[in-house]
């Protein structure tokens, strides 16, 4: 049976996204529709719920399991496409966008998926089949350096080199196919009391390259505040530093009217906040929640309105 996936700061999303009861709704990471079933019992009949996930056994297992009182589509695409999927849906506008980033547990536990280190699989990560590079062809084809940058960059690893060269020797003899394999390399360059540290930092590093996270969440980012209705909601839930961070810092930019620099005695930018913040500091799950749930542990939920 597969994993069913709670989700995470339930209450404190919907209490974020609904501003009214008869509005257009996306949730843009559906997953196994734990948010959106929700956020359907809070709506009105009238209401219509747009839910939208890049994997396929997303939408396949909600057009089965989910019960919706209101219209709904579900649609099978990356957010970073939301503004033309939401104009072909004939909703060019809404009221209310979620986007809960990263996998479900759903996903993360399913073997085939290649997505945890604590079980054995091909060595996958990509969120939709659609991707063109696995972790495996990353792994098994970037030199060095690539590695060294990857792991860096993404995993914030400050044992990059060391596990990119044993990566390369490794691959000498075999190839790197399986989480497993994996893991077994980052194991033997890891003291053991930072293993599993590691292996989160590495494997996260692989998964945000192979979907290209950083670089959709961003598109994505300003794509849904264009689509939203004045006083529309958006929500994000973010689970490491790196998406925080770009949240964080595109909710600041797009909340200010000015953004020249401070030495600039008049402003050169004409730039005009589009957005009003809902949540000044990032809202945490209590320690009941985490208790519950621990991959609720790292996650951050941003609010902002459409001004
Ligand atoms: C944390 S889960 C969402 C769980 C959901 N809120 C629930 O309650 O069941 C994240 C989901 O977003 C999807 N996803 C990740 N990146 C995506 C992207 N760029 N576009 C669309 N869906 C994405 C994943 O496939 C996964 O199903």
């Amino acid at each position: 049976m597969p994993t069913i996936h709670v989700p995470v700061l339930l209450k404190e999303t919907l209490q974020y996204l609904v501003s009214r009861r008869d509005g257009v709704y996306i949730d843009a990471t559906l997953g196994t529709g734990g948010h959106f079933t929700s956020l359907s019992e809070q709506l009105d009949q009238n209401a219509i719920l747009i839910g939208i996930d890049t994997d396929p056994s997303a939408i396949n297992y909600c057009s089965t399991h989910l019960s919706i009182k209101q219209k709904y589509i579900l649609i099978n695409s990356n957010f970073e496409s939301i503004k033309a999927v939401c104009f072909r849906s004939g909703y060019p506008r809404t009221h209310g966008i979620l986007m809960d980033l990263g996998m479900s547990s759903f996903t993360l536990d399913n073997p085939d998926r290649g997505l945890s280190y604590s079980v054995n699989g091909p060595l996958d990560m990509r969120f939709s089949p659609d991707l063109a590079k696995t972790a495996s062809d990353i792994i098994n084809t970037a030199d060095q350096s690539e590695l060294t940058t990857i792991f860096k960059t993404f995993g914030e690893e400050r044992n990059s080199r060391s596990i990119a060269r044993a990566i390369i020797d490794e691959r000498q003899i075999n190839t790197i196919k399986t989480t497993e394999q994996l893991a077994e390399i980052i194991r033997h360059k890891t003291h053991p009391l930072y293993v599993n540290k590691t292996l989160g930092r590495i494997f996260q590093a692989l998964r945000i390259v192979v979907n290209r996270e950083l670089e959709v969440l961003k598109k994505a980012l300003k794509d849904a505040i264009d689509i939203l209705e004045p006083d529309g909601r958006i929500v994000i839930i973010t689970y490491h530093s790196l998406e925080d961070r770009i949240v964080k810092q595109y909710f600041k930019t797009e909340s200010t009217d000015c953004v020249c620099p401070p030495e600039f005695p008049i402003c050169q930018c004409s730039h005009k906040a589009s957005i009003k913040l809902l949540t000044t500091k990032p809202i945490l799950p209590g320690k009941d929640e985490i208790r519950n749930n621990s991959r609720a542990r790292s996650a951050k939920l941003r609010a902002a309105k459409r001004i």
